[in-house]
């Protein structure tokens, strides 16, 4: 099994790392950072930095990863400091901000959609492929009862909507694969920091446990699955 998993130096996409290391030790790991390299992972894995929102650098990654099963994306965007100034998601829609709007659709929904298209011709030839992008369940319009958060909400929407859009194409055409939205669950990274204090006890997962949940459902994932949103314990969501 060839894996390739982007952003495999953020807290999930090391906790999804460690998880296919302990449970297919024969798969083959490629992996993306951005910023740094993690030190402390096996070094069989082949590492490329990558920025992902840009098309030349996936453009880049793809043609030195000609070979994949399972493509996970596990990057993401819900905060920055601007100087020393936080932004975060909005409470209201009086924070609004364009700027912030489109970091969100450029870190969130940008790039699974550029993965798509420079990877489309490699996960062809997989005899049972997985395109998957860990979303949020903030993202299910039909869930949406808190409202809030108005930029993350819309890029992870619309990144659901990409993901779900692909399925139909790639039903067609890449009749192996299954395209799959994923909900990590909470779990402790520096993306959910600021926001850990309301979180019930036992609701926060250690990375090493949204990486076995993960596995748990993409192991169990089959072409005739492709279009759907899985949390991490199996659940459906709705979009
Ligand atoms: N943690 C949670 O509770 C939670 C809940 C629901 C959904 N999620 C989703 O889970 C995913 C992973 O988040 P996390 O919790 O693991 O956060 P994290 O530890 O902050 O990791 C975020 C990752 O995204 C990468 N990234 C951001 N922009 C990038 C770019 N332009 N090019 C390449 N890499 C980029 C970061 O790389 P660098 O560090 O190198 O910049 C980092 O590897 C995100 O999509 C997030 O929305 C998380």
């Amino acid at each position: 099994m060839k894996v390739l998993i982007c952003a495999g130096n953020g807290g999930i996409g090391q906790g999804l790392i460690k998880a296919i290391l302990e449970r297919h030790p024969d798969a083959e790991i490629s992996a993306t950072y951005r910023k740094q390299k993690p030190a402390d992972l096996s070094p069989a894995i082949h590492w490329f930095q990558t920025d992902l929102t840009d098309q030349k650098s996936i453009e880049q990654l793809a043609s030195n990863v000609s070979q994949i099963d399972w493509l996970i994306n596990c990057a993401g965007f819900l905060h920055q400091l601007n100087g020393d100034t936080f932004h975060g998601p909005e409470k209201s829609i009086r924070q609004f901000e364009p700027d912030f709007f489109l970091s969100n659709i450029q870190h969130n929904t940008l790039p699974t959609l550029l993965l798509a298209r420079y990877f489309s011709y490699a996960l062809k030839q997989s005899p049972r492929g997985i395109f998957a992008a860990v979303s949020a369940k903030v993202g299910s319009i039909e869930d949406n009862r808190l409202g809030g958060w108005y930029s993350y909400r819309a890029s992870k929407a619309a990144l659901n909507m990409a993901l779900k859009t692909l399925s139909i194409e790639w039903q067609r055409s890449h009749k192996n694969l299954c395209v799959s939205a994923l909900h990590p669950g909470t779990t402790d990274t520096g993306l959910s920091e600021p926001f850990q204090k309301n979180v019930p006890e036992g609701k926060l997962f250690t990375p090493e446990q949204t990486g076995h949940y993960l596995l748990d459902v993409l192991e169990q994932l089959t072409p005739e699955k492709t279009g759907s949103f899985f949390s991490w314990n199996g659940e459906t969501l709705p979009w």
